[in-house]
């Protein structure tokens, strides 16, 4: 058995993916999570899926009291931080409620690794940081800004973290900046399962395809892309799983080199990274794929552009690709192939109720 990891927020769209596969690559896990934005299903399934009860504790990041039982009863290598919230719209009507979930909860869980001496952390970010890009692909140079409270949270993190590393340098922070994860595990059994009417496309795309949505609306066709409409990079979310293990292993093999049977450390520091696949895909384009996977007819209708939307959105992932040695593998077919797998198996996601 590898090292002892913490995920919070390990039942949620990523953090359960991301949970199978440490699983498989050996690391001993421990799931964190308040359940706010999450079923107990998930939870049973990923359960079933390791062939073994997975270890969770409920309970919020913002709760030091909570977390600091946490720590006496666990040895953790380190910490993998998904629990948050992700709404950006949601975060324009609640702005306090998503700087003191995702700002404070991350400082709160901080204090709690420092005072336990747990200095490894991978930190959920996102493209978001990069606001409307300069110049494409996306590296981890380019400018970061942001429009919104969501992804001012991200980004306030990220410079809390670059704070922390230049402050004491036996800190290791990797916060993964992640592009469109879409997909679900090849099972069926687990995968995204948004509240209500999503707002996101490719989980709009197969509640239309199910019949639960009548029609999709494509915001814009006039951008200056391919067709008119959006490109963004999506990634399948058991690619970003993987990025994780790999980011983990690297923090592993930098953190104690064993020279000549003494263990010695290095210092990662702030030490961002994209996780993306490099490839631009179009709104049309992926409805075109989805509609070839799945068989089924997607009617859409342009609409206005959204606003705070960006034509193009893509990264380069040679950082990821040089230094973690991970890159993507599967492609727009796979993602909407095993999309269509979970929603038609599940066409209410985790709840029969819905
Ligand atoms: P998700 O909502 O499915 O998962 C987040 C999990 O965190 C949920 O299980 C929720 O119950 C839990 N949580 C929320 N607040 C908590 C708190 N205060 N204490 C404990 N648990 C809490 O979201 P996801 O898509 O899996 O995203 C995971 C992370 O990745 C988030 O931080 C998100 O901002 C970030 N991210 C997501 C995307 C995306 O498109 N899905 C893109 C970029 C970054
Ligand atoms: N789109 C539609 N119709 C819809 C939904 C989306 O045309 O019903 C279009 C959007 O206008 C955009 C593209 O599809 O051109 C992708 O939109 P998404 O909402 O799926 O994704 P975004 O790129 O806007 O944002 C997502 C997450 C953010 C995250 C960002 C970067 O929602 O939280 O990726 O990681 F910050």
């Amino acid at each position: 058995m590898k090292n002892k990891i913490l995920v919070t927020g390990g039942v949620g769209y990523i953090g359960s993916h991301t949970c199978i596969a440490l699983h498989e690559a050996g690391y001993d896990i421990v799931v964190y999570d308040n359940l706010s934005n999450s079923s107990r299903e998930a939870i049973n399934r990923v359960s079933t899926l390791i062939g073994q009860s997975i270890k969770f504790i409920e309970g919020d990041v913002r709760d030091a009291e909570s977390l600091k039982r946490v720590f006496s009863s666990h040895q953790f290598f380190g910490v993998i931080h998904f629990a948050g919230l992700k709404a950006v719209g949601e975060s324009v009507a609640k702005p306090l409620l998503y700087y003191n979930n995702n700002v404070s909860g991350t400082i709160t869980l901080l204090e709690v690794m420092a005072e336990y001496d747990v200095k490894n952390l991978i930190f959920s970010s996102s493209a978001t940081v990069y606001g409307d890009p300069e110049t494409l692909p996306i590296n981890e140079k380019s400018k970061r800004s942001c429009t919104n409270p969501y992804g001012q949270s991200k980004l306030t993190v990220e410079h809390i973290l670059e704070d922390l590393a230049v402050s004491d340098d036996s800190w290791n922070l990797i916060p993964l900046r992640y592009f469109n994860p879409v997909g679900a595990h090849p099972s069926g059994k687990i995968g995204e399962d948004p509240n209500d009417i999503p707002n996101n496309l490719m989980p709009y795309i197969s509640q239309v395809a199910v019949g639960k949505l009548e029609k999709l609306s494509i915001f814009g066709h006039d951008y200056p892309t391919i067709d008119g409409t959006g490109v963004r990079d999506f990634i399948h979310v058991t690619d970003l799983a993987k990025g994780h293990v790999a980011a983990l292993n690297y923090l592993e093999k930098q953190t104690s080199s064993n020279e000549s049977g003494t263990t010695k450390q290095n210092s990662v520091g702030f030490l961002p990274i994209n996780l993306g696949t490099g490839k631009g895909t179009s709104v049309l384009e992926l409805v075109s794929a989805f509609s070839d996977v799945s068989k089924q007819d997607i009617p859409y209708q342009f609409a206005e552009r959204r606003a705070g939307d960006i034509a193009s959105c893509y990264a380069s992932a040679d950082k990821a690709k040089n230094l973690l040695g991970w890159q993507a593998k599967l492609s727009i077919t796979d993602m909407c192939q095993d999309t269509w797998r979970w929603q038609s198996i599940n066409p209410n996601g985790y709840d029969i109720e819905k």
